[in-house]
């Protein structure tokens, strides 16, 4: 079955093919991020907006590399969760698509699409497995006992990973999105001289509080006016350091509870190098192992709203008539995949 992917819940129009045959993908990505630079964050009527303008070509652009939309078997979009004017864009054109060419089509979940873009990796993880989400929107981590089916362990109870990286680095003067550039300067330096709280590590439970570190960053900025290079490098440090011995402490307790050996890691703040190896060496000193998704397919992306739509699609779900998008969805809410 060959899946075409749309993915265009916040800033990211991705559009892409999966092949269930083959494991064949065809892909196109576009990053609003230059657009909303000088806001210093996501507008959410410019994303949807330059969804409008970007979706059609590219879809046009990718059909014409692959050959024609008649050898497409089904449609996928994201249906949620997200910004909602640029989730309408993608399944106003999802739908349109998929009536006029008479195509099943389904809406997949956002999150569920970054949970298994690890498993397009050719070292794929098995079910069970307990699920990191680290994201600019989500932080959570879900137990995976099988295909769609999903139990959330712990979520963030305020700011999401990659938005308290986001703050912190705008606190530091960095451009949005700054997680990405506040990481590459904590890495850097080996040392700092301060050390900032791991929230709610002492206190039982899955749940993540991180507002509490960018108001942590502030109260030494503060103190230090001007910052200089060393410094502004040692408080990334301080900052990145906290946040990642918070995941892992967190992990390292969901595997415990689940007595899973296997930890999938995904979502935007995947990326960041010292998360990948801290969790490395969590897994191996529990006998067990730690899945990234590639880094491309991190952050948002088609690829893996086309792969989420393929596994589902296959297995002969496809939505009614219906055309509606859910800003708010919970992962516990979809159906298991029948085997
Ligand atoms: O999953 P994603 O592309 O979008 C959402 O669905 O939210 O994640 C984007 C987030 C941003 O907050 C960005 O700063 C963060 O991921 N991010 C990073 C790194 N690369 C991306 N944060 C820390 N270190 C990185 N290397
Ligand atoms: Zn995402």
């Amino acid at each position: 079955m060959k899946v075409l992917g749309l993915e265009s819940s916040c800033d990211e129009t991705g559009i892409a093919i999966y092949d269930t045959e083959t494991g064949e993908i065809w892909q196109r990505l576009y990053s609003q991020i230059e657009k909303h630079r000088e806001y210093g964050g996501v507008v959410p009527e410019l994303a949807s907006r330059d969804h409008v303008v970007k979706a059609a070509p590219m879809i046009k652009d990718i059909l014409f590399e692959f050959g024609s939309l008649d050898d497409i078997d089904a449609i996928a979009y994201t249906r949620g969760p997200g910004l909602t004017g640029a989730l309408m864009v993608g399944a106003s054109i999802a739908r349109g698509l998929a009536w006029g060419a008479d195509k099943p089509l389904l809406g997949v979940h956002h999150m569920e699409g970054h949970l298994l873009a690890p498993m397009l990796s050719e070292d794929k993880p098995e079910f069970p497995f307990v699920g990191l989400l680290v994201s600019g929107g989500h932080t959570m981590l879900v137990d995976v006992r099988a295909l769609g089916d999903y139990r959330i362990l712990g979520e963030s109870l305020d700011d999401a990973v990659g938005e308290a990286f986001d703050k912190t680095a705008k606190l530091l003067g960095l451009p949005y999105p700054g997680g990405p550039e506040l990481a590459a300067l904590a890495d850097q330096l080996n040392e700092s001289r301060f050390v900032f709280p791991r929230p709610m590590v002492n206190r039982p439970g899955l749940e993540f509080s991180f507002s509490g570190l960018k108001t942590a960053a502030l109260n030494i900025i503060h103190k230090h006016q001007p910052l200089d290079d060393i410094l502004r490098a040692e408080i990334c440090f301080a900052f990145q350091h906290a946040v990642v011995d918070t995941l892992r402490i967190k992990c390292d307790r969901a595997l415990t509870e689940t007595g899973y050996s296997r930890l999938v890691v995904a979502g935007g703040v995947g990326a960041n190098s010292r998360l990948r190896e801290v969790l490395a060496k969590l897994t191996k000193d529990r006998s067990g192992k730690t899945y990234f998704p590639a880094h491309e397919y991190c952050t948002d992306n088609g690829v893996m709203i086309a792969y989420a739509g393929a596994l589902r699609l296959d297995a002969g779900l496809e939505d009614d008539n219906v055309f509606d998008v859910l800003a708010r969805w919970s992962l516990e809410d979809l159906d298991e995949i029948p085997a």
